[in-house]
């Protein structure tokens, strides 16, 4: 089939390709130009394991091309994909859609032919059907071109394995026609026996705020225990350990620590709130807001932690911060929790030396305070206190002894739980983590 795919972010051009790998003719388009050629040099802009060689696969066919021509894209597609992002607006819970209503708003007024838009942003309930009369109104095909959305479950670095073989296809659509164009783009997914459910507009769109708001919900329940085994002398670990087996609870997204951030969750539980607000059943998701709140506590808890082995006051005291990523095996900075908390170090006048595999160039540009350094002995050089923030392996396996000869005190901070306390105590070092006594 001729599909279209608007926006080359990490959805976009992650969808893109997997829709060429998967047989269909792309064209995808974007107004980011230095990306466009990046693309289709065969450069992937972010960190994803294997999307690389998935492009060099999908440019190789000759199934996927590049534009900046809306109306070249109108022309080409019998199925438009949206991708673009929906940032949190500033100085709102809300999200902002501009970027989705304006892809939109572009396409429509050159659908001539019968087509279907199909939104896969994350989106708050009711933009769909907005979406549906902006269309209607703008596409000289009339109600020819119509509207559905089918959310995108994807998580930065399982980014391919989650579109081609996703736990699950939602398709939103308000015709059987939209729904037999959906399942033959999706043929060979529903042949692998991906599992599918079909729905209306409003649910498919509730069903991926309804997601995240649960993972997060996840993340933020373990921490609160976190929370209780400190004040308590606990052990959240064990803890979390013990309930996960238990496969009600189920051990995923039950791993307690710095919590969750990224572009993704922090922003979508709280669109998910100020649209609730909006539609006056605020009270059902009120606690959300308290996952929010438990959420921004642990970044706050991580830098008292520092701060006491730092023996009270940060001023002067260089700090040794290991991962600046949102999370391991990925380059993706926005809202890391890692970065905030070592960016409050600094703010209470600690010199902070920040070592990441892979997100180095982004914190630099997002965080130009910080110092960066390109191992970890190099950080951790000179430093009184270590902190690991993001659990890459390559700091799992830092070796205490090593690091320990060239620190200025052997005092650390494990805000992931990534380090075995005991072989470091052993070696000499001062521990402190989250979620213990
Ligand atoms: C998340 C969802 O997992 C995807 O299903 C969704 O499609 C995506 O958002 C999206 O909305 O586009 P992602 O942002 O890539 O994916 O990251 P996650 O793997 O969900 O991790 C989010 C954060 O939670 C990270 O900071 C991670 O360190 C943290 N986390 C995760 C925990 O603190 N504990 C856990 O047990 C799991």
């Amino acid at each position: 089939m001729r599909l279209t795919v608007i926006g080359t972010g990490y959805l976009g051009a992650t969808h893109a390709i997997c829709m060429a790998v998967l047989g269909h003719d792309v064209l995808a388009l974007d107004r980011d130009g230095e990306r466009l050629a990046a693309l289709a040099a065969g450069r992937v802009p972010v960190h994803e394991p294997g999307l690389p060689e998935m492009l060099r696969k999908a440019l190789d066919s000759g199934r996927l091309r590049f534009t900046d021509d809306v109306a070249e894209v109108a022309a080409f597609g019998e199925v438009h994909f949206v991708c673009t992002g929906t940032p949190q607006l500033a100085g709102s819970m809300g999200a902002d859609l501009s970027q989705v209503e304006g892809a939109v708003a572009a396409l429509a007024p050159h659908l001539e032919r019968p087509c279907l838009v199909v939104g896969k942003s994350t989106v708050p309930v009711g933009t769909a059907q907005r979406l549906a009369g902006l269309l209607a109104r703008l596409a000289p095909a009339g109600a020819a071109a119509e509207l559905a959305w089918n959310p995108e479950f994807l998580r930065e670095g399982h980014a391919i394995e989650d579109t081609l073989r996703p736990s699950r296809l939602v398709l939103g659509v308000a015709s059987e026609t939209a729904r037999a164009v959906l399942e033959a783009v999706f043929a060979p997914l529903l042949a692998a026996q991906v599992p599918c459910v079909v729905t209306d507009l409003a649910t498919a769109e509730l069903v991926k705020g309804a997601a995240n708001s649960f993972l997060a919900t996840k993340i933020s329940f373990i921490n609160a225990m976190a929370e209780v085994c400190e004040a308590s002398g606990a052990d959240v670990h064990q803890l979390a350990a013990a309930l996960a087996l238990d496969d009600r609870i189920g051990g995923r997204f039950l791993k307690p620590g710095l919590g969750f951030g990224g572009g993704c969750l922090p922003k979508d539980i709280r669109a998910f709130v100020h649209r609730a607000e909006e539609l006056g059943t605020g009270r059902s998701v009120r606690f959300l807001r308290e996952v929010d709140d438990i959420n921004r506590r642990r970044r706050l808890r991580t830098v008292e932690l520092v701060r006491e082995q730092a023996g009270g006051d940060l001023r002067g005291v260089r700090v040794c911060v290991l991962g600046a990523a949102f999370k391991p095996h990925s380059d993706d900075v926005r809202d890391a929790p890692a970065l905030e908390v070592a960016q409050r170090l600094h703010d209470e006048g600690a010199r902070v030396v920040v070592v990441d595999p892979q997100a180095l160039d982004n914190a630099r540009r997002t965080h130009p305070d910080l110092e960066y350094a390109d191992s970890a002995l190099e950080a951790a050089a000179g430093a009184r206190v270590v902190a690991l923030l993001t659990e890459w392996d390559q700091f799992r396996g830092l070796d205490p002894r090593s690091l320990g000869e060239v620190v200025a005190q052997r005092a650390v901070v494990d805000a992931r739980g990534a380090l075995d306390p005991e072989a470091w105590r052993a070696a000499g070092w001062s521990v402190r983590a989250l979620g213990a006594a």
